[in-house]
This record gives C-alpha cells, sequence and structure tokens, in this order.
C-alpha cells in the first residue's frame, strides 16, 4: 500500500513554485507531506481534481465584515461564508467597525467572536487612532492581529490620522508591515464643497477624491516610512503616478491593487451602476487602469485584495454623496481575476504570486501561498475552463448584491480546502465553521498591557 495520508488530491494540474505540474497531493495533519504520484486509495478521503487545476489556498488580504455593530451589512459567519464560496481559505479583516478594532479588548472580542462561527481562517487589522499611536507596538502583537491599518483619509467609520506627527508616531511604534489607505485628508476637505449642490452626480466621485489626492497622501507616507524605517503596505492603489512612484519604492512599500479596479472603469461603471460602483479610493478612467494593468503584468503589485465592503442596497440607494462607499466582493475575486486569466491578462502562476504567495510573503506566513512539502493542507480547487454568471441571488454576503450581476466569466473555485478538510465543493459549503485565527510566526510574544 506504501504510504499513508488523511487526504490525497488525485489527478489536478498543481500550481507549484517550479511551475504547473500533472502531480498529486498527500496531506497529513493538516499539512502537505507529499507531492508527486500518489493512488487514490493511499488517502483515507480522496478528493479527484481531474480537469481542474489545484492553487495554494487564495488569501484575501483585505476584506470588512462588519462585526461588531455593523452585522445589517455582514457578520463574521456570512463574510466568511462568501470567501470559501469563493475559494478563498484566509481573510484579513478591517478594522472600521462599531467600535472600531483600536484596543486590546476590542481585538479580543474579534478574535472571540469567531469560535465555531468562521468557514475560512482569519485574523484582525489594528486600527490606529491619535490615542492608540504610541501603543501601537504592543496592540499590533495581540493574538489574532495581522497588523496595523491606518486611514490617512477618512472613508466608511471614525477611523483616521490626519496629522503627520501623529503618523510618524504610528510609524515608530512597531515593527510589522503597517497597511495604509492613503487619500488626503486636507484635500479631500477642501474639495468637498464641490459637493455641495442638489444636482451632485456620482460621476463625479473620482473628481472630488482625485489622483492628486491619493499620490499626495502616498507620497507623505514613503517619506515618513523611510525616514521611520517602517515597512508599509499601500491599498488599493489606483492612480497612474502612484504605481510609478511605488515601482521606485519596492525598497519600503508594497502595494495591493483590487480586481474591481481591474474590471470597472470611469465613466461606464458609474453610468451602469450608480452609486453602487462608489468606493474609496475611487473607480477612475481608463488610463489608470492601464497603469494597474501594467503594476501586474510585469510584476510591481504585490497582492490582489477584494476590499470586500457590504452596504445594503437601500443605504447604497441613497442619494450621492449620502450614499457610502464601499463593494462587497470577496466572493468574485477569483471568478473575475480567472476570467482576466483566460484572456491572457496574466499567467495563473501569476494569478497565485497575488492571492496565495503574496499576501503570505508581506504578512510573514511562512507556511502559507506554496504547494510544497511543510506547507498548510490549504488549496483552492479552479475549474479554468467553467463557464458561468456572477448573480445577485449567488452572492452569500448579507446584503444579497454583486456590482458584477450578468457578468459571464470563464474560469471558477470548484473546492476550498482548510487545513486538509473541505469547506467548499461545487457551490456548497461542507460541514460545519471551523476556520481558525490566524497565528503569525513574527507576533507570536505575548503583550504586556503595562503603559509605555
Ligand atoms: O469604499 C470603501 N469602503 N473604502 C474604504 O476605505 C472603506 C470601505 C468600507 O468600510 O465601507
Amino acid at each position: 500500500m506504501g504510504e499513508t495520508y488523511e487526504l490525497v488530491i488525485h489527478g489536478g494540474q498543481c500550481v507549484t513554485p517550479s511551475g504547473i505540474q500533472r502531480v498529486d497531493v498527500g496531506v497529513r495533519e493538516g499539512r502537505i507531506v507529499a507531492l508527486g504520484s500518489i493512488r487514490k486509495e493511499q488517502g483515507a478521503r480522496h478528493i479527484d481534481a481531474t480537469g481542474l487545476h489545484v492553487l495554494p489556498g487564495a488569501i484575501d488580504s483585505q476584506v470588512h465584515f462588519r462585526e461588531p455593530g455593523l452585522e445589517h451589512k455582514e457578520d463574521l459567519a456570512t463574510g466568511t461564508a462568501s470567501a470559501a464560496l469563493g475559494g478563498i481559505t484566509a481573510v484579513f479583516e478591517m478594522p472600521n467597525t462599531k467600535p472600531n478594532t483600536d484596543s486590546f479588548a476590542a481585538m479580543a472580542d474579534k478574535v472571540e467572536r469567531t469560535r465555531g462561527r468562521v468557514w475560512t481562517d482569519i485574523s484582525f487589522f489594528m486600527g490606529a487612532t491619535p490615542e492608540n499611536a504610541h501603543r501601537l507596538a504592543e496592540l499590533e502583537n495581540e493574538p489574532g492581529c495581522c497588523g496595523v491599518k491606518v486611514f490617512m483619509g477618512s472613508s466608511t467609520g471614525s477611523l483616521l490620522i490626519d496629522d503627520v506627527g501623529v503618523l510618524e508616531r504610528a510609524l515608530t511604534s512597531g515593527h510589522r508591515r503597517i497597511a495604509v489607505h492613503c487619500e488626503d485628508e486636507a484635500r479631500l476637505r477642501e474639495r468637498r464643497p464641490m459637493l455641495d449642490r442638489p444636482d451632485a452626480h456620482v460621476g463625479e466621485h473620482h473628481k472630488w477624491r482625485d489622483a492628486e489626492t491619493a499620490l499626495l497622501a502616498t507620497q507623505t507616507l514613503i517619506r515618513l516610512a523611510r525616514k521611520a524605517r517602517r515597512p508599509v503596505h499601500v491599498l488599493h492603489v489606483t492612480t497612474a503616478a502612484e504605481i510609478a512612484f511605488l515601482a521606485t519604492c519596492k525598497d519600503i512599500a508594497t502595494f495591493e491593487i483590487t480586481p474591481q479596479h481591474l474590471t470597472l472603469h470611469a465613466p461606464d461603471c458609474y453610468d451602469r451602476l450608480g452609486t453602487f460602483a462608489q468606493m474609496n479610493p475611487p473607480i477612475r478612467e481608463k488610463h489608470h487602469q492601464d497603469a494597474l494593468w501594467w503594476a501586474i503584468e510585469n510584476g510591481v503589485a504585490d497582492v490582489l485584495g477584494s476590499d470586500h465592503a457590504p452596504h445594503t442596497r437601500e443605504e447604497k440607494a441613497r442619494d450621492y454623496p449620502k450614499s457610502p462607499s464601499g463593494m462587497p466582493g470577496v466572493q468574485t475575486m477569483l471568478p473575475l481575476m480567472l476570467d482576466h486569466v483566460n484572456s491572457g491578462r496574466l499567467t495563473l502562476m501569476r494569478l497565485v504570486d497575488l492571492l496565495c504567495h503574496g499576501p503570505a510573503r508581506l504578512y510573514g506566513l511562512t507556511d502559507r501561498g506554496r504547494l510544497a512539502p511543510g506547507f498548510r493542507g490549504d488549496f483552492t480547487l479552479v475549474d479554468l475552463k467553467a463557464k458561468r454568471t456572477i448573480t445577485h441571488a449567488d452572492q452569500a454576503s448579507r446584503v444579497g448584491w454583486t456590482p458584477f450581476d450578468g457578468h459571464q466569466v470563464t474560469g471558477w473555485p470548484m473546492a476550498t480546502i482548510i487545513n486538509g478538510e473541505t469547506v467548499m465543493q461545487d457551490g456548497a459549503l461542507i460541514g460545519s465553521p471551523s476556520g481558525q485565527p490566524i497565528v503569525f510566526p513574527n507576533s507570536f510574544s505575548e503583550p504586556s498591557l503595562e503603559p509605555q
């Protein structure tokens, strides 16, 4: 009989660090222990992956799941169900909940809320504020925390650091890579009166929050990051100028692009979707989108993140600018990107770099993001040939809508496997929610509760 395994993934095309190979995978105690020629019978369980590609588990490093306080939009159970259905094995959740995740107690509360309720692995960002900026070195090492998030411009919620001195304090407190929303608050405030007209239209959203607003904040961040010698991660980059600039900052800064900024563009998205296309930073014109694709195609962008930011249809239908910014995306990220793979915009290897290896590399998760012995038994199985239509009805998010309703794609996630256990197969959730808070090797140490 030879070696035996708890799980054998048989017959798939595996995306390994050495290329795409027709190999079988053996998993024991939740970890990959063998890649090679393995018979189905060698597994206590086996999955037939014939005709499918086997990817390392996809990681979505930017989602907003709204719990606690805003559960009418989403909660940890519905958000992670959407993730698992979308082929995502782990998510990093944002701190602009109610209350904000900006203290030891708020972080512990979120971690506690995951017990028996989450379908994927999960970790949480600590929100930086003027009040906690000097304590981030302790806060960022809380169990369950993936790092610190800074809002340099106001968006959904109250989290904001718009003062350079406070931002410097935040950057000098702690060591882990800080994730930053880069929009310049002073410029946003200065330009906001342009919308104080009864006929203000969402098609102006990217003119109010213009390209200069994004670039100014990104430049400020990099200047301070270099001074503080602190690695930073620029979230959802949207402009051609930022791409050109960040391509010269790889020594200190990584950056993210979202599938919606790669797939939608202005003014078409505002004409078709109105306020349902409103998000921060905004969807911009085609020439910005071309620059984002340049960064994907040339290996300059580090990760894709969905920025899943659900608001109810009623909330989104309010008159602009009272309509909230954000759109769901955790369930549609992989289908959209697989479709782009099929259109020849990027290779499957590059997609794995952006969605699996990239987040693991940035946040120090040394045992995720690769199909290799010793790595976790997390897998996303995809059918590159499946033709499907994205619909509102198929969304597990509590808000039940997607900006991509009616969008036809080629390429679909067929199974999500976490820690050797199948949690999604053929569009259905399986078993019970058994996701775990993620343990980061760079923050094993217990935090001290003493004030600095
Ligand atoms: O459009 C956005 N929505 N951008 C953000 O920065 C926050 C997010 C949300 O939480 O709704």
